[in-house]
């Protein structure tokens, strides 16, 4: 089984965001998830380096355009080195082989009499590089997307590709793929983009206007429209058309944000049916994320959550982990520093850190360096060691980008009562008396055995601390090609010495 998960290419105008190093995590998070499912895995990420906003930004740093695409995508590759983000492959637009495979869709498209040359008026929004309906802007004729740029008046001579005649069948291919966008609740939104005719997209800028792209091949007066380009990444990155692509291309997985469904959603699946190529398997969608008051992030509002920022005071766990619980896909949520510091001190040092500290400590202390064995299990014993497999259960098979939460939830249910039997049990009092010492070895045993489950799933978010954590208990998590991990219990080697227990999740007061 193949798996090959994409994110969006992001445009290298300004330095990398929180909204970037959302779906390159969330990427990241599906690859370790399909990877112990035993999936032979692929996963890009990247830069969109034309168009346009790419161009005026090179124009205003005073470096040459390459110069500055080489310092932006080089940003957003630490960036993602940071994060823990393990890309297979590293996209850039400006390589040579994708913008050679740009020109050769153009070149096809135009032999099949779907592209056209003709005059065109619209208003383009520089922010979306795209151009707009009047019914796409707000009162005040601006994109609600982009409420501080002006819409440019565009009136030019373009190519234009014809996307009218592949409506139907795209209509049909949504209606007949119901796992085609997730979750579900984005599919009526993409058939109501359909139920009019579409107009052709333009594909071109005049060079005059616009530099940075791939020239037209029949004619030099000419760049590809960066969306046109842009898109064709999910192909070229797979070395497509040399043949074994289709072994990965047809389990593709599109991670988007709900900005760029159209682009996505009508464009890109048109553009491949006009290859003779499969629509992607899914488009995933995720909501955006608000600075604090809810609001759009901006320098003004001084809410933006710079994500190096984050990693310095907190660590990559905590960003990925505070973004995989709060993340939806119907609805905007709200991030700031504070909130993910909150989230981090509660969650994952007090329900988790602290835990595995107090009773990994504690079979250092009292059970001379070692993994104590268990005995008979009682009633309590059996219910926290099924919440901590149900748990686990929910990172051992494939889910999708939109489950995140309810996943992370179970995990914070069984840390919960982990913590709460830890407590009632009482381990410091039964070690005292001969006769409960048995017992206290079966409490030991049960916690870190079922911490030791829990962290074998949640490793897919909170990779760093949870492979610390297994080491530690000398157990190192287990899955390749073809082997799905399996959750089981009773897995912890009872008698195992234990090396010394670091604090997982060191609290960060404000
Ligand atoms: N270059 C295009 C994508 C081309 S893909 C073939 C582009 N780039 S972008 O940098 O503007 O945005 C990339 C992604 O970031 C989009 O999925 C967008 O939804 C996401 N986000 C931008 N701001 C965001 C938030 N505040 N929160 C979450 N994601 C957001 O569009």
């Amino acid at each position: 089984m193949r798996s090959y998960v994409t994110t969006p290419i992001y445009y290298v105008n300004a330095a990398p965001h929180i909204g970037h190093a959302h779906t390159s995590i969330m990427a990241d998070i599906l690859k370790r998830n399909r990877q112990a499912a035993g999936f032979e895995t692929k996963m890009t990420t990247g830069c969109d380096e034309h168009g346009q906003k790419n161009q005026a930004a090179a124009i205003a740093s005073g470096l040459s355009a390459s110069d500055y695409l080489d310092m932006r995508s080089s940003e957003f590759r630490r960036l993602f080195d940071t994060l823990n983000v393990g890309y297979d492959f590293f996209v850039r637009t400006s390589r040579p082989f994708h913008m050679e495979q740009v020109a050769l869709i153009e070149q096809r498209l135009m032999d099949a009499g779907l592209i056209v040359k003709k005059q065109y008026t619209g208003i383009y929004c520089a922010g979306c590089e795209q151009f707009k309906k009047p019914s796409d802007l707000d009162e005040h004729g601006r994109c609600p997307d982009h409420p501080t740029l002006i819409p440019e008046e565009l009136d030019e001579l373009n190519y234009f590709f014809k996307i009218e005649p592949f409506r139907q069948r795209l209509i049909d291919h949504v209606n007949d793929n119901p796992e085609f966008i997730s979750p579900p609740s984005f599919r009526s939104q993409l058939l109501n983009m359909l139920s009019d005719p579409l107009e052709d997209l333009c594909i071109s800028r005049p060079v005059r206007r616009v530099s940075l792209g791939v020239r037209l091949p029949f004619d030099d007066e000419y760049v590809t429209y960066v969306w046109f380009d842009a898109l064709i990444n999910y192909l070229t990155n797979l070395g497509w058309p040399k043949p074994g692509y289709e072994l990965w291309w047809d389990t593709a997985e599109h991670l988007i944000g709900k900005d760029i469904l159209k682009t996505h959603g009508v464009y890109w699946p048109i553009m491949l049916m006009a290859l003779g190529e499969k629509p992607p398997k899914q488009l995933s969608v995720h909501g955006h994320w608000l600075g604090t008051g809810g609001l759009k992030m901006s320098k003004t509002l001084g809410n933006v959550v710079d994500p190096f920022e984050v990693v310095s005071l907190l660590g990559s766990d905590a960003l990925r982990y505070y973004l995989a619980r709060n993340m939806r896909s119907d609805s905007d949520s709200m991030i700031s520093i504070e909130l993910i510091r909150q989230t981090y001190n509660s969650e994952l040092g007090n329900r988790i850190g602290n835990l595995f500290s107090r009773a990994g400590k504690f079979a250092k202390a009292r059970f001379e360096d070692r993994i104590p064995a268990r005995g008979d299990l009682t009633a309590d014993d059996e219910r926290v060691r099924l919440a901590a497999l149900d748990a686990a259960r929910g990172f051992a098979k494939p889910f999708e980008m939109y489950e995140l939460p309810r996943v992370t939830q179970a995990v914070v249910t069984a840390c919960d009562m982990l913590n709460n039997y830890f407590a009632e049990q009482a381990p410091w009092d039964l070690i005292k008396k001969p006769e409960t010492a048995p017992r206290c070895a079966t409490v030991i045993y049960v916690t870190l055995d079922a911490l030791r489950l829990v962290l074998e799933g949640v490793r897919q978010i909170i990779p760093t601390a949870a492979d610390k954590a297994l080491a530690t208990l000398g157990c190192p998590f287990e899955a390749s090609v073809g082997t799905p991990w399996v959750p089981q219990l009773d897995r912890l080697p009872a008698g195992r010495e234990m090396v010394e227990i670091e604090s997982l999740f060191p609290r960060v007061d404000a």
